[in-house]
């Protein structure tokens, strides 16, 4: 349906310079109902979406209009979620390296809680807090060394990774919070990577938060109150028609059916790609078609400058000519940016392409806007909700 869609948009994209994101706003809404109509069933889940897939203005509108909370992992994704509508008792705000400004601003805002990765920073906030006045709410991301299937680039809860403290030192950490006065233990956080499709691993991270419990509770310690299991959740990025809306269901249930939560305790999910990944296509005009000895290039005017993911971590997404049906030829399809990486994708059947044609790079909404870059003196990338288009 999607493809349809946007090929019906072909022409309104002919009459936009390009290379732009373009952002399906009712694919949106129905992702976001999806989501509320698995986790509203529990009074006590709560989803903080972690902006870091995407923060264009129009989406983040959307999704906080849609009452969800917001994960942060700067001083900036703080600023840009509570101008675009997200309550700061809302935001939680993770990430190794928090610089003492964004612990003012968070502090300042009154967010919910720092999610915290280390003892030397459980210090600092606690310094800056009290300096404050104030009592910082912290949560303790735990390092559940629980492998992921997904990129190696990605994955975040294995022991070698730079994430979160060591559950070995859980209690430990604990113990120096509950001694220090301007910060309040309130639970624990967890994330073991991304783009994971599997519902065993997210089986495999309940196990392992269900033995911490225990521990806890042999310790005496029960004033967990919140337990954040992170994302993850993948796309099919080789069929986004197949599978417009990510399984919501699957991994909702996975929690419900393997986490024991303890009495009164709150849930909290951070998803991102799940979110926004297949709500955007990043629309590219092919510049020329080049032919050499081995390989016909097809060069298109958006770069690893415009999306990043195929040439950071050999990403691949699907790719649609929108203005041709001619039979199909192998391409190698390439962006302009003087790097040899800044490769779309290799040995791609592709209709006919000649200078001119429109391309979908589809499943661009997570980690594609937010990652574009400047290099080569290039503009960030423009972008346009269907709303949006509709109106022009
Ligand atoms: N929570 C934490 C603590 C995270 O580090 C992340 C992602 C998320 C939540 C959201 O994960 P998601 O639901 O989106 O999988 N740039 C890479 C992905 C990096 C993910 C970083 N952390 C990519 O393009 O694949």
């Amino acid at each position: 349906m999607v493809r349809r869609l946007l090929q019906d948009m072909k022409d309104r994209f002919e009459t936009l310079r390009t290379p732009f994101y373009y952002y399906d706003a009712d694919l949106l809404a129905d992702t976001l109902a999806a989501i509320k109509c698995e986790t509203e069933k529990h009074e006590s889940w709560h989803l903080h979406y972690a902006v870091k897939a995407c923060t264009n203005p129009k989406v983040l509108r959307k999704i906080s209009e849609a009452g969800f909370g917001a994960d942060c992992v700067s001083g900036g994704e703080i600023k840009v979620c509570m101008e675009n509508g997200f309550p700061a008792s809302e935001i939680v705000f993770a990430g190794v390296g928090k610089a003492d400004w964004e612990i003012e601003l968070a502090l300042e805002a009154g967010i919910q809680c720092f999610n915290v990765e280390s003892v030397p920073e459980l210090e600092v906030i606690a310094e800056i807090a009290g300096r404050m006045n104030k009592v910082a709410n912290v949560s303790f991301r735990i390092n559940p060394d629980v492998g992921a299937h997904t990129h190696a680039g990605i994955t975040t809860g294995l022991a070698e990774n730079k994430f979160g403290i060591a559950k070995e030192d859980m209690i430990r950490v604990i113990r120096v919070c509950q001694g220090l006065s301007s910060v309040r233990f309130v639970g624990l956080h967890f994330h073991i990577g991304s783009q994971i499709l599997k519902m065993d691993d997210f089986e495999a991270l309940c196990c392992r938060i269900n033995e911490l419990q225990d521990q806890l509770e042999a310790a005496g310690i029960s004033d967990v109150a919140n337990i954040n299991v992170g994302g993850g959740l993948g796309i099919d990025y080789e069929n986004p028609d197949a599978h417009p809306v990510p399984d919501f269901k699957a991994y909702f249930e996975t929690y419900a059916n393997h986490l024991k939560l303890r009495s009164g305790q709150h849930l909290h999910f951070e998803l991102g790609r799940a979110v926004v990944g297949q709500c955007a296509s990043l629309i590219t005009r092919c510049l020329y078609v080049k032919q050499t000895q081995t390989k016909q290039f097809a060069i298109v005017d958006a770069g690893m400058t415009e999306l990043l993911r195929p040439a950071l971590y050999g990403a691949k997404h699907l790719i649609q000519n929108l203005s041709s049906q001619s039979s199909e030829q192998m391409y190698d399809v390439v962006g302009p940016i003087c790097e040899s990486s800044d490769v779309f994708a290799k040995d791609y059947m592709l209709p006919e392409t000649k200078r001119g044609d429109m391309l979908a790079i589809r499943s661009a909404g997570a980690y594609g806007e937010t990652m574009a870059s400047q290099y080569n003196c290039r503009a960030l990338p423009l972008a346009y909700t269907s709303d949006e288009l509709k109106q022009l």
